[in-house]
């Protein structure tokens, strides 16, 4: 089967999937309602925090986690130079100024000792991207966060079901945010979820992902306290995210394995580094440093094997362009890094056959 296309990553559809979508229509209810608020409890109660609250998207999320804990117009928000443009495009969108600081070059995670220096009396939050379910440094970053009254708002959209230190990354801050985009590990389409332990944060965010409404409303005489907007999940969004839940530890299990099969098998090949993944951390996808990355990346496509190469570093991309000598670390580390086929829906023989690849490619 040595012709046989190894992807990336890909979404699995399973039987759960239809049963609760059936659900959703056969209540003829597809906005967002009972089988929403089943989902929000069953990734509350997997991840130990109080309350969840589901979007449209974790882009959505993060932007009314800031809006929630207040950050708008004139305030500053810290945010790392890798990570995918959501997280910066989210501080945009809710008026405030991000302010990208660099890396560290082990987690590819934000760089402590750079928010110590990016911190000024505009800096309202922080938002930690736990990059590919790699917990960033967050002890540091909390101690940082409270000594100066700022807010840390996790990017948790890669690390569902990884923990930091005996809990699950998301509950650390004042909040933190979920994808179910299609190349994580539930995917509903689009969808997010934020997680809280605040009950203040809580009572914002509902109103906010709905117009302002505290409860459910009728679309008519409604009353509308503050302003919000629509950043509602559907139910049938919900049903799929349902369906996969009831396979996720299945699917952890398996993301896990993949990246022990590379750690394993590609240990010896000096010229390639596989960034650590620690035994409570979930590898969202296994991720690589080589030199030869643009190379390896060609090779392995020419053997039907599907990787993906790491962002361009935010400061690189027009909107948000600055100097390379600002961000040393991400401006050398992510042109050379690379994702490597890290789908649950893998085998084994699967991932050996990447690793033999790779081996071959470089021996
Ligand atoms: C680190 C990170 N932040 C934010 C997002 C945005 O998530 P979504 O596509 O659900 O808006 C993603 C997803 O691709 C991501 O990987």
């Amino acid at each position: 089967m040595e012709n046989k296309k190894i992807p990336w990553w890909q979404p699995q559809v399973e039987k759960e999937d239809y049963e609760f979508i059936k659900r959703a229509l056969d209540a003829n209810f597809v906005n967002e309602g009972p089988l929403t608020e089943e989902f929000e409890k069953k990734i509350a109660y997997f991840v130990g925090a109080k309350h969840a609250v589901a979007t449209t998207s974790c882009t959505a999320a993060i932007f009314l986690s800031l809006k929630a804990v207040g950050v708008g117009q004139g305030d500053e928000v810290i945010v790392p130079d890798a990570t995918f443009i959501a997280t910066v495009n989210a501080v945009e969108l809710a008026g405030a100024k991000p302010v990208l600081v660099d890396i560290d070059p082990e987690t590819l995670a934000i760089s402590v000792e750079a928010i110590k220096k990016a911190i000024t009396p505009k800096t309202k939050a922080i938002i930690p991207v736990h990059v590919t379910g790699r917990g960033a440094n967050m002890e540091a970053i909390l101690d940082i966060a409270k000594k100066n009254n700022i807010f840390v708002i996790e990017d948790a959209a890669e690390a569902l079901g990884s923990k930091h230190k005996g809990k699950f990354l998301g509950t650390l801050g004042s909040a933190g945010c979920f994808s179910f985009a299609a190349n994580k590990t539930l995917a509903t389409g689009q969808g997010g979820m934020i997680v809280t332990d605040s009950d203040e944060v809580f009572k914002k965010l509902r109103p906010l992902k709905d117009h302002g409404r505290p409860v459910h409303g009728t679309g008519g005489d409604d009353t509308h306290d503050t302003i919000g907007y629509n950043f509602r999940m559907t139910d049938l969004q919900a049903a799929v995210g349902l369906g996969q839940f009831a396979h996720l530890k299945e699917r952890l299990q398996r993301m896990k394995k993949n990246y022990q099969l590379y750690a394993e098998n590609l240990k010896d090949i000096k010229e390639i580094k596989i960034f650590h993944s620690r035994s409570e951390e979930m590898p969202q996808w296994t991720d690589v440093a080589t030199d030869k990355r643009d190379e390896l990346e060609k090779y392995l496509r020419g053997k039907n094997i599907d990787c993906r190469k790491y962002w361009h570093p935010i400061h690189r991309q027009l909107p948000y362009k600055l100097p390379d000598e600002n961000f040393p670390v991400s401006s050398a580390l992510l042109p050379k890094s690379l994702w490597l086929p890290s789908a649950f829906t893998l085998t084994d023989e699967d991932v050996l056959r990447v690793c033999d690849e790779i081996k071959k490619f470089f021996w």
